[in-house]
């Protein structure tokens, strides 16, 4: 059973990879990936802090090895991502002597920058996920150094800059909590803003972190098609589905590795999941994947955010060293057998 052959007729099927997988260091993984998914994304290695470290060196290396295996298996190729507030080092903001630049030097920074990396993957990589995350959960501009130096246009000069470098490529708005009616409306309004202007944008990326018991899945669906209301495609970007609980605020960022008391109340299931929860796992996937082939029309994509159990960054987070199960392949690299039901 292949997830790209069953999802031909609907949409593309994709995986974000890690470094390690990328250089093959888990063995049986670039397999597995070359038959089930026709679409990849890299995980960290095209954000600005690992390709563009320093101000003269681009690290080409281990994304170019990505990209070449996904040419060599027919792939589309998503590039992730051009402009973050997070991953991007603080050289970027500041000249030689530690002052922050002003706006026409950022600019010209970005537009190098987007220059250099979208002219090593021309013809190469057909989509890119420009801007990530721009927006508070209320709708506004997030507090960052590309909003406080540039101004609320940074969105739209990346967007432009992007398309001046290549005209070929499909280009990206990406987000997680889309579901919430604020950030929607937000994404909705930007959107229409770069139409409005003749400012190339093809789709919205929909995260897609999610839980066993959130979001509401009906938010979720009023997104979807406010998004292609626009006219624009919708993604699915970084699929999961956790099944730990949700650390509070106190917790959070804690490595629980040494502590036994918040292994048993935050890990739970480190040595195997029950199957009560395997099965609430299975019908959240189903309600998921049914909402997917519902909006077939109007998703293009969906990226799921790692391959297997054992590599994905939810053991790591919002808690470090946890044991999670949001993916479709188990840590033996097997497709869990709820998938299999759910397709057949
Ligand atoms: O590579 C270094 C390693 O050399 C070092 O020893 C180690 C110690 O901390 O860190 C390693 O880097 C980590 C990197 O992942 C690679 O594993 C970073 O600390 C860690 O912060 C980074 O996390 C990534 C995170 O983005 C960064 O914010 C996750 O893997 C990645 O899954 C996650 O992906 C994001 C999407 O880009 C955007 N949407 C949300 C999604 C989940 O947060």
């Amino acid at each position: 059973l292949q997830l790209k052959d069953h999802f031909a007729e609907q949409f593309k099927i994709g995986a974000a990879l890690s470094e390690a997988q990328i250089l093959d260091k888990k063995p049986g993984v670039l397999d597995l990936v070359a038959q089930q998914f026709n679409s990849l994304t890299a995980e960290n290695v095209m954000k600005w802090e690992e390709i563009h470290p320093s101000p003269q060196q681009y690290n080409f290396s281990t994304p170019d090895k990505l990209v070449s295996f996904g040419q060599k298996h027919d792939m589309y190729m998503v590039g992730h991502t051009l402009l973050w507030h997070q991953q991007t080092p603080d050289w970027v903001f500041e000249d030689e002597k530690g002052n922050l630049l002003e706006r026409d030097s950022l600019l010209e920074r970005l537009q190098l920058h987007i220059n250099t990396v979208l002219g090593q993957y021309k013809g190469k990589v057909q989509a890119w996920d420009v801007v990530n995350e721009a927006f508070n959960e209320d709708g506004t501009l997030r507090d960052s150094k590309w909003l406080a130096i540039i101004g609320p246009d940074y969105i739209e000069k990346a967007f432009e800059y992007a398309h001046q470098a290549d005209a070929d490529i499909a280009l990206y708005y990406n987000d997680y909590n889309l579901f919430k009616p604020a950030k929607r409306k937000a994404v909705v309004k930007l959107v229409k803003q770069l139409q409005s202007k003749g400012i190339r944008i093809d789709g919205v990326g929909i995260q897609g972190h999610y839980a066993l018991d959130y979001p509401d899945l009906n938010e979720v669906e009023n997104s979807i098609n406010a998004f292609a209301d626009t006219g624009v495609t919708v993604m699915f970007t970084e699929v999961d589905v956790s099944v730990l609980p949700f650390p509070d605020e106190d917790n959070q960022g804690a490595d629980i590795s040494l502590d036994m008391a918040l292994q048993q109340q935050f890990n739970p299931y480190a040595d195997g999941l029950p199957s009560d929860v395997e099965q609430q796992l299975a019908q959240r996937y189903k309600q998921i994947i049914d909402l997917f082939i519902k909006h077939q029309q109007k998703i293009d994509r969906v990226t799921f955010w790692g391959v297997d159990d054992g590599q994905t960054w939810r053991n790591d987070w919002p808690m470090t060293g946890r044991t999670d199960y949001p993916l479709l392949f188990d840590r033996e690299l097997q497709l869990k057998p709820f998938v299999k039901d759910i397709i057949n």
